[in-house]
């Protein structure tokens, strides 16, 4: 089993906990990325381990948690009481000014960091992954602090720089753990969609001369990002994402323009994403190509962390610890170092797998 702790009881939450349930007892396999990397398959993860700060959620058992104001994954496994009670945060900026009325912070007394650490200890998490609000620096820093403490892995899915921060590569590293990160893409997300299409102009010779990614989505998610303050570092690793598939990723940085762009609440969970590529290609005359991509927000997240939960697992269990960039390179659009496509990082992945002697299945290849 591979025992796993979440901060934030969100939407990625929800559905992430109805999967490894719907994954263990269909026996199905379709859906996911990797059906088992290493010894483990998706049933093989245990969540121990939750903390939020909703008044809503904080005090209740996992199962109901879930269900709760303001998520909105619907209840599509019946997953019955986990005996895990979700246990009050600590807020610092986690709850920005707007959003106070749908996170609802609790009365009940936040914990020190010594205690969180000693519980990470005592429930024996193997690896706490962070799903908190964009834009929630301060804290996810606290429970960075907390996890690599408690000799516990983290997996940052939220863009701000901890996996590519070498302070906390060194931090993990000097408490045997391991951190990926950061920022979780999508199984087919607007970033891996957009990468593959900025990744074929350069590699037929074509060159950007501007492109955009707009994404709206009615879910909390969309609605904190409303708050431009919060976005500084959503943009770097969603343009930075495009950018590094270029030849002069820096130069490229500035023609292109990547983010979350509106909240309607109608969409709820559902993501609609415009992509435009505008390049240049022989003789210099211009090719334009323009994607709208639809998807379920909440199923892109969870389709990669079920693999990237799994695959810390076994780097932990190896004793690989600290951040190695490989590892998070197919899976975050923000890792330690960037990679040029997704095809690369893969390849690079299975490369490292194989001589490690670890199994990863299936394998998959463009070309
Ligand atoms: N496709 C995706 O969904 C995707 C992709 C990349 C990154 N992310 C990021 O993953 C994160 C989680 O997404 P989500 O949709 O589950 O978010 P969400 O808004 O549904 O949930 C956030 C949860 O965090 C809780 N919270 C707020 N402050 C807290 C604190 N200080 N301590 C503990 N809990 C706190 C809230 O009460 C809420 O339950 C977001 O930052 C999102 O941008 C999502």
């Amino acid at each position: 089993m591979i025992r796993v702790g979440i901060v934030g009881v969100g939407n990625i939450a929800s559905m992430l906990i109805q999967s490894i349930h719907y994954y263990r007892y269909s026996g199905s396999v379709k859906g996911l990325i990797h059906t088992f990397i290493g010894k483990y398959g998706v049933g093989d993860i245990e969540v121990v381990y939750a903390v939020d700060v909703s008044k809503y959620k904080v005090g209740k058992d996992l199962a109901e948690a879930i269900f709760q104001p303001p998520n909105l994954v619907p209840k599509l496994v019946d997953i019955g009481l986990t005996g895990v009670k979700v246990r009050m945060g600590k807020v610092l900026d986690g709850v920005a000014e707007h959003m106070v009325e749908d996170f609802t912070p609790s009365d009940e007394p936040e914990p020190t960091a010594d205690e969180l650490v000693r519980e990470l200890r005592d429930v024996g998490v193997d690896i706490l992954i962070n799903l908190l609000p964009v834009g929630s620096s301060q804290a996810t820093k606290f429970y960075a602090d907390v996890a690599a403490r408690a000799g516990v892995s983290f997996i940052n899915c939220i863009p701000e720089f901890i996996a590519s921060d070498p302070k906390y590569q060194e931090l993990f590293m000097s408490n045997k753990a391991t951190l990926l990160g950061d920022d979780i893409k999508g199984q087919l997300g607007a970033t891996i969609v957009h990468r593959a299409l900025a990744r074929l102009i350069a590699m037929r010779g074509g060159e950007i001369v501007e492109s955009y990614q707009l994404n709206v989505g009615g879910n909390t998610d969309f609605k904190n990002m409303l708050e431009q303050s919060r976005l500084h570092s959503k943009k770097i690793s969603k343009t930075m994402a495009v950018a590094s598939t270029q030849s002069n990723p820096y130069e490229t940085f500035n023609k292109v323009f990547a983010g979350p762009n509106g909240y309607i609440p109608f969409l709820a969970n559902t993501k609609v994403s415009y992509i435009y590529i505008k390049a240049l290609g022989f003789m210099g005359l211009p090719v334009t190509l323009d994607v709208k991509l639809v998807v379920d927000d909440k199923a892109m997240a969870s389709a990669v962390l079920v693999d990237v939960i799994r695959l810390t697992k076994v780097l932990n269990d190896l004793g690989i610890y600290g951040a190695p960039s490989w590892a998070s390179a197919p899976y975050f659009k923000h890792p330690p170092t960037l990679t040029r496509s997704d095809e690369e990082a893969l390849q690079e992945l299975y490369k490292r797998l194989d001589e490690y002697g670890v199994r990863i299945e299936p394998k998959y290849s463009l070309w």
